[in-house]
């Protein structure tokens, strides 16, 4: 069965109602990422840094999947499918993706911050000071802030280096490592680029601009179909 890799970013849940980070309206044209998605911003301010997490959980765990998500989830059917995701939603799996690694952690869910780093599902629910993980210490949203390690990069690597297809859709690939997991396609690889639009296009990738909802339904039906998008 040939294998498909998907490297997903906040685009592609941009139809499902959930903000972008770098775009017009996007979370870090609003707000300062230093004050809201670092460790310092933690220690200097966690009480602010709860409530706009729990802001978008509750945003988050209220969403819907889009017809992008649902295609992808579609793929396998007929492929072997890795999901490598940015986003911290969980669209993909509600949808019906079964293999997806979200590298920059997960909305739904709170770590201690504790040596142990003790995590726990909150689905749609809010983290306040005082809350504490089961060791005693504060619970924090369990998000891979800037300055933080990156999750599953050599699983990643790994998946992206022996995929037969790889579609990239919704990021505008500035953030790293995630944004150099292109570089590990296979040049015998087809790899195909979805976003509204990018600075640049990796190469040997093929750009289709759109919206996700119009442009990944497409190519998944040409797939499945045996034809080239
Ligand atoms: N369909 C397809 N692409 C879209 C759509 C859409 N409806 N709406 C926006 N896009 C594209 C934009 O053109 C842009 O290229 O999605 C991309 C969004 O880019 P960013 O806002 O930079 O988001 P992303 O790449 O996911 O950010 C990466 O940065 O802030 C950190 O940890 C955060 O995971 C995030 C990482």
């Amino acid at each position: 069965m040939a294998t498909i890799v998907v490297l997903s970013g906040s685009g592609l849940s941009a139809e499902s109602g959930l903000p972008t980070f770098r775009d017009a309206a996007g979370l870090w044209k609003q707000h300062p990422w230093q004050e809201l998605a670092s460790p310092e911003g933690w220690r200097r301010n966690p009480e602010l840094v709860l409530e706009f997490y729990n802001e978008r959980r509750a945003k988050a765990w209220a969403a819907q999947p889009n017809e992008a998500h649902r295609a992808i989830a579609a793929l396998e059917q007929k492929f072997d499918v890795a999901v490598i995701t940015q986003n911290v939603d969980a669209l993909h799996e509600r949808a019906g993706s079964t293999v997806v690694l979200h590298v920059h952690g997960e909305l739904a869910w709170a770590r201690g911050t504790g040596p142990s780093r003790k995590r726990q599902c909150l689905e749609g629910a809010p983290i306040h000071l005082g809350h504490t993980c089961g060791e005693g210490t504060q619970l924090r949203p369990d998000i891979v802030w800037f300055g933080e390690e990156t999750r599953y990069m050599d699983e990643a690597r790994e998946i992206v280096a022996l995929a037969d297809k790889v579609l990239v859709v919704g990021t505008s690939l500035t953030v790293y490592p995630a944004a150099g997991l292109v570089e590990f396609a296979r040049n015998d690889a087809e790899r195909v680029v979805n976003s509204l639009d990018l600075d640049e296009i990796p190469a040997g990738f093929r750009f289709l601009a759109g919206k996700a909802t119009d442009i990944v339904p497409k190519v998944v039906a040409h797939w499945m179909s045996g034809t080239a998008p």
